[in-house]
């Protein structure tokens, strides 16, 4: 790996749900953040939503996936960016962690069946300035777009009654993507809500996939 050589590297230390993760990230990857944190303090307290065999979409750093794996679960990391495969190499060796990590545009290169899904995507809306390389962020001019694609394929990667977890930014059109969840005939629910300033939150959607619902993205 060149990483080490090309690109500065810089040490991210955290104490999240009472553990120590130390992680390695470029500056173009994204790093653990407020969305990271919360979205893995929901996880672990959700832990009885989680299946055993557990794949993690857009890992970028691997953080959530580490927090995962240190408390049992068995998880595999992809991402679509070659430094976030780079450093999640990196990471999960300092974090003593023995897993797959496959580079990935969404389900491209994934040939295993998990039980459970998890994906903080990017979700923000196309034309929104703030971006890291532009698709680690941007989730389509809806902000929806990447994780309806998600949805529409997760059920072929998911062992019987196998679910995804995600979380999402109102920045993003939550009442379109709610409205096509609805519409295709997801079985979701929110398991949590959580207000980060006046106008902004985050949505954490559990989705239970059935394999004898054929029916769903008819649209
Ligand atoms: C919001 S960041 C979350 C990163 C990390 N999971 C976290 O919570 O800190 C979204 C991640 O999804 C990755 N990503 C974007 N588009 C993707 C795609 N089509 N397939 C796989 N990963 C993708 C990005 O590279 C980025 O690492």
């Amino acid at each position: 790996m060149n990483l080490l050589n090309k690109k500065q590297l810089k040490c991210s230390i955290n104490i999240c749900c009472n553990y120590y993760i130390k992680t390695f990230l470029t500056s173009t990857i994204y790093p653990p953040d407020e969305d990271t944190f919360l979205f893995t303090e929901i996880l672990n307290k959700n832990k009885h939503l989680i299946g055993n065999k557990v794949l993690e979409l857009g890992s970028g750093s691997g953080f959530t996936g580490i927090l995962l794996s240190k408390i049992g679960f068995k998880v595999d990391f992809s991402d679509i960016n070659q430094d976030s495969i780079d450093c999640l190499k990196l990471n999960l060796k300092e974090n003593n962690i023995d897993s797959e990590i496959i580079q990935s545009d969404l389900f491209s290169n994934i040939k295993k069946k998990y039980n459970t899904i998890i994906f903080n995507p990017p979700y923000l809306p196309k034309e929104e300035l703030f971006d890291y390389n532009g698709k680690d962020v941007n989730g389509g001019k809806q902000g929806v777009e990447v994780i309806l694609k998600t949805l529409k394929n997760a059920n072929e990667f998911l062992e019987d009654n196998g679910n995804l977890l995600f979380i999402i930014s109102n920045l993003a059109n939550i009442k379109l993507l709610e409205k096509k969840m609805e519409i295709n005939n997801y079985n979701f629910e929110i398991i949590e809500k959580k207000n980060v300033g006046l106008y902004s939150f985050f949505n954490i959607y559990n989705i239970k996939y059935n394999i004898y619902n054929k029916n769903y993205d008819k649209n």
